[in-house]
């Protein structure tokens, strides 16, 4: 028998405001043409003045419990995936367990920017198999809005807010890949490429910083390094492309998640797109993409899925897991 984290719950949150690209229009010079056939988005959520991160990850966190069917007294842990937390510190992952009534436990807050809800799932499952925790929740949650710079078009025309959110519990397999659960993971970063997306301030630099980003290095990086992460994960569960049900990418960009999906072999068919619906929400966006999966009637019980991320840093990586 082998210790398995198991999904068993998920949820997500956007908040209320929709913001199409022809908003963009009127202050900047773009159109809704450009960002449409540039990055696949067409609108995103923008956080309402007073709306922090904890709050966006609280509710995510409610309707992944909801969808457990547990309590948050059956929690042991809660890590939170953000690069945009409310303070310096407390962390976010406190807020919201005090946001949910939670007295007992631990949780803390995890930043590896776009490829932070993988880093959070291999964190939890670590938790989990070595035995430190039984049921873990895990939060993606961004307010990108905050650290856009209104004037660049090439940045603030891409990323969005929200959260998502999954409950994992530990359960018994039996060791092969037809067990339900994280199977198999690679993480990586490679600091020399930190200034191609990074925010050009922060508490130990004493200022007040923005979003910066060479896109097209970024791009360039991208589909190369998910294809690797991807296709090493997959091997390190004794699988291949042909048994994987879905890819659930980081929504970036709808160019280098069908340019990966091209070098993966794989069909658009078998993949997870909500980058028209949210722009770029950073960690959020693989479990907002595995909840409206989900939802869609798209993910179900028992099929082999790869998520995979790359963001600043670079730090990137790859989760494959059977749902
Ligand atoms: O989540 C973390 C990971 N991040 C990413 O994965 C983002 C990766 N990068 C991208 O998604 C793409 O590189 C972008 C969408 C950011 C840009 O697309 P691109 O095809 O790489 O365009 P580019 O940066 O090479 O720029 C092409 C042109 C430039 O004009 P010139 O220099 O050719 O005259 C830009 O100034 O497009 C211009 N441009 C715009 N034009 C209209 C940049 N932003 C805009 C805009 N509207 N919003």
């Amino acid at each position: 028998m082998t210790g398995r984290a198991v999904v068993t719950g998920v949820g997500h949150y956007l908040p209320d405001r929709v913001v199409p690209n022809s908003e963009f229009e009127a202050t900047l010079d773009t159109t809704d043409e450009w960002i449409r056939s540039r990055s696949g988005i067409e609108r995103r959520h923008f956080a309402a003045e007073g709306e922090t991160t904890s709050d966006l990850a609280s509710h995510a966190a409610r309707a992944a419990l909801t969808d457990a069917g547990i309590g948050v007294d059956d929690l042991d842990a809660i890590i939170v995936a953000t690069s945009t937390p409310d303070l310096t510190f407390p962390s976010v992952a406190t807020m919201v367990q005090a946001e949910l009534g939670m007295t007992h436990g631990f949780a803390f807050d995890l930043q590896a920017v776009c490829a932070g809800f993988v880093y959070a799932l291999a964190n939890a499952n670590a938790l989990i198999v070595s035995g430190q925790a039984k049921r873990v929740m895990v939060i993606g949650a961004e307010t990108f809005s905050r650290i856009m710079d209104w004037s660049d078009r090439s940045t603030c025309v891409l990323f969005g807010d929200g959260a998502g959110a999954l409950v994992l519990e530990a359960r018994e397999g039996e060791g092969t890949a037809a067990d339900q659960g994280i199977l198999a993971m690679d993480l990586n970063s490679d600091g020399r490429f930190r200034d191609l997306l990074y925010v050009d301030g922060g508490v130990s630099t004493q200022q007040t910083g923005k979003l910066r980003m060479q896109g097209n290095q970024v791009f360039r990086h991208a589909v190369e390094k998910l294809t690797a992460t991807a296709e090493t994960t997959l091997d390190r569960a004794g699988l291949t492309g042909d048994d994987v049900d879905w890819v659930v990418p980081h929504q970036a960009n709808i160019r280098i998640i069908q340019g990966t999906a091209r070098r993966m072999g794989l069909s658009m068919d078998k993949v997870v797109v909500t980058v028209q619906d949210h722009g770029n929400t950073s960690a959020a966006s693989i479990p907002l993409a595995l909840s409206v999966g989900k939802q869609r009637g798209q993910i179900k019980p028992g099929d082999l899925i790869v998520t995979e991320a790359i963001g600043g840093g670079l730090a990137w990586g790859a989760v494959v897991l059977r749902w």
